[in-house]
């Protein structure tokens, strides 16, 4: 059971590293929890990481970074966020910030956001591998959906036991803090801890000289964990389960396309692959989204396995 478990010496470090540049999945250690991390800039190993959790939901990932002049390739560092980083970072606090149009990080990581969440983690072994790996990390806790958060190497192994392709883990060891980091959202005016943590309010209030609400305090958000995320919606209408497509519409296509002449044809998987068409969703539909159609016209993607990700979040872009 404990075979995939790997001892952090150098060359199995840059193995670990390799692996995760070249696509593969890495569980790794941190100071807060065991992180499930892939290369943030692929979207396929991006995908892998939600069939591997079997999450039933895209929620955006925190992307881990090695140095601060990584994390400025990415997002826009404003005021706060660099007087927070260098109190905190490298540390257990995650800081959600406006994505630069520029960064090629995976759409489908920040789950269509115009923002990221971005953190330097605080633990030797990690960051040795994300400088190895030279690309950032996307990494949720390495642990199935709905399952506690592992603050041991063992953990991970258990939590993955019965998967025909389990990660290889890199032992950090026992986390130290053992809690998730500290979200705070700077992507608007007032500062919002959106998931407390280690880095408490009244810290993160000394260094900005403000005080900070948590999310739940603040009255003019909805409060519902479910609603937490601003979602991305494109701006156009979306018809979904198509059996046909009209000729003003954009078809978001999934393996054989339906019969119709559409205005523009995206397929998500040409060979029916519901991670490849994971990995395109978010990309072909904002493609789609700023074309000249006049609607998208989604065809039926099978609820089973990473499909049902799929579906949840076209059914909410329909709603929206
Ligand atoms: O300590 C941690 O943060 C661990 C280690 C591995 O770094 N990671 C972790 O990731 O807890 P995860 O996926 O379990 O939690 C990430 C949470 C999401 O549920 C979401 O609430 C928030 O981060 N998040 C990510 N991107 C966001 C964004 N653009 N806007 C708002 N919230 C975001
Ligand atoms: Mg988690």
């Amino acid at each position: 059971m404990n075979s995939q478990i790997i001892t952090p010496l150098s060359h199995n470090i840059i193995e670990a590293a390799a692996l995760l540049k070249s696509g593969r999945l890495v569980a790794i250690p941190t100071e807060t929890v065991y992180g499930l991390a892939a290369n943030a800039l692929d979207d396929r190993a991006v995908a892998k990481i939600y069939e591997l959790k079997n999450r039933p939901q895209f929620n955006p990932l925190i992307i881990h970074f090695a140095e601060l002049r990584d994390v400025d390739q990415h997002v826009v560092l404003n005021e706060k966020a660099l007087r927070l980083a260098k109190a905190f970072w490298p540390g257990p606090m995650t800081l959600v910030l406006p994505r630069k149009e520029s960064s090629p990080i995976s759409l489908l990581a920040s789950a269509g956001l115009n923002t990221l969440a971005v953190r330097i983690p605080n633990h030797q072994v990690c960051l040795e591998i994300l400088r190895h790996a030279q690309v950032p990390l996307a990494a949720p806790s390495a642990n199935p959906s709905q399952s506690l958060s592992p603050t041991l190497a063992e953990h991970v192994a258990l939590g993955f036991k019965s998967n025909p392709n389990p990660p290889m883990i890199i032992d950090g060891g026992t986390c130290s803090i053992g809690l998730e980091s500290t979200i705070i959202d700077l992507s608007e005016e007032t500062p919002v801890i959106l998931r407390p943590g280690a880095i408490t309010p009244e810290a993160i209030s000394a260094v900005l000289g403000e005080p900070v609400a948590l999310f739940h305090e603040t009255s003019h958000r909805p409060k519902a964990p479910g609603m937490l995320l601003r979602h991305y919606a494109p701006t156009l209408p979306l018809r979904l389960n198509v059996s046909s497509v009209n000729p003003d519409e954009g078809l978001l296509a999934f393996a054989e396309p339906v019969p119709g002449d559409a205005l523009h044809m995206l397929n998500l998987s040409i060979t029916g692959d519901l991670t490849e068409a994971a990995a395109n969703l978010f990309k072909l539909m904002r493609m789609l989204d700023h074309s000249d159609c006049k609607g998208i016209a989604v065809m039926p993607i099978p609820k089973t396995g990473i499909g049902l990700a799929i579906n949840d979040r076209l059914e909410r872009a329909a709603y929206q």
